[in-house]
């Protein structure tokens, strides 16, 4: 039934806006720490902290510090950290061994995550590009993104990944048909315990820049990722890639960047009802950080008003590079 608003004055809407208990007592939408993922920089040292300049307040730790950085935020409420390693640039390479060693650097800090704080749920990012001397998210023949044969290597990140105590393998690659093939790889080693959360509707954005710098990918680019990462301009195709994914044997699925693709999100939710989540990317916190830096908006607003907007839009969760701060705002 559809509901009937009387006209003014009968209707007055601002009789519910007109206190804090009111405004709560009528609020759609809540915004809890159990909503943030926390992604993090790792990096190689120890007692490093290094802040990222094009993300001010963001810092690369090195595996020491990052474990008790992960203690702190799950302490604070925050349920699951994602990891992505800054490669030092001798360890790139055109076949991306790297990626798969069971010791490189993000499976040591999956490893000491877990040490300092079983609860936290771990995520992780399964993507060539840290490892690639072309910085692509896929091996290079030719100058095209070769398909099958990264899948292939992208089956052996994914196992390393699980050997070292990911709860959460998170696909970035974009490369047609891997999460059938993490899904069966992980079943047939015995990780049937582990989760897929697939960027399912990765778009091939500019909002990726300081990311990048972040992970030391930038000097290392050559062309654009259009290729494999989707074009701004569709969207029947995100639910496509979406329910595929999800026949494929992903668990939750994730639409990435967050704030210009909202109606991805809401659209993801009304059609498939599983848990959703938008990535934030660091593209979105820099704007915000610059604007702050700058005096132009108000920092803690702006931050919880954007965080909101993914809630409105129907997501379970968002990956934030925001969180710690957002957890102890909301913790009071
Ligand atoms: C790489 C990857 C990227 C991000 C997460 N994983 C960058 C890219 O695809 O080039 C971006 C995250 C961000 O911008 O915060 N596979």
């Amino acid at each position: 039934m559809k509901p009937t608003i009387a006209p003014f004055p009968a209707a007055r809407p601002r009789r519910m806006r007109q206190s804090p208990a009111i405004r709560g007592l009528v609020r759609e939408n809540v915004l809890s720490t159990s909503d943030l993922i926390w992604p993090v920089f790792v990096r190689e040292g120890t007692g490093v902290e290094e802040p990222v300049p094009s993300m001010p307040g963001v810092m690369r730790r090195s595996v020491d510090l990052i474990a008790k950085a992960a203690k702190e935020a799950y302490d604070l409420g925050i349920p699951a950290i994602c990891l992505f390693p800054y490669t030092e640039p001798n360890l790139k390479t055109e076949d991306c061994a790297e990626a798969w060693n069971p010791d490189n650097l993000s499976n040591r800090a999956i490893r000491a995550i877990k040490d300092a704080v079983p609860e936290m749920a771990v995520m992780t990012d399964v993507a060539l590009d840290p490892y690639n001397i072309n910085g692509h998210d896929g091996f290079v023949v030719e100058g095209e993104i070769v398909n099958d044969r990264t899948v292939e290597a992208l089956v052996k990140m994914t196992l390393a990944q699980a050997e070292a105590g990911a709860d959460i393998i998170g696909p970035s690659d974009m490369m047609d048909g891997r999460i059938g093939a993490m899904r069966a790889a992980l079943e047939s080693a015995g990780h049937q315990r582990v989760m897929i959360l697939s960027y399912a509707a990765k778009y091939a954005s500019a909002f990726y820049g300081p990311f990048r710098d972040a992970v030391g990918a930038s000097g290392a680019l050559t062309g654009d990722k259009n290729t494999y990462q989707m074009d701004p301009a569709n969207s029947n195709e995100a639910l496509r890639m979406i329910e595929r994914d999800l026949n494929e044997g992903a668990d939750m699925v994730m639409i990435k960047p967050g704030m210009p693709y909202l109606d991805i999100c809401r659209r993801t939710k009304d059609t498939f009802g599983v848990p959703t989540y938008a990535y934030q990317v660091s593209g979105e916190y820099a704007m915000i950080q610059a604007a702050v830096q700058n005096g132009w908006l108000d920092g803690e607003k702006v931050m919880m008003e954007s965080l909101m907007a993914f809630k409105r839009a129907g997501c379970d969760g968002v990956l934030t590079y925001f969180a710690p701060t957002v957890a102890r705002l909301l913790n009071g």
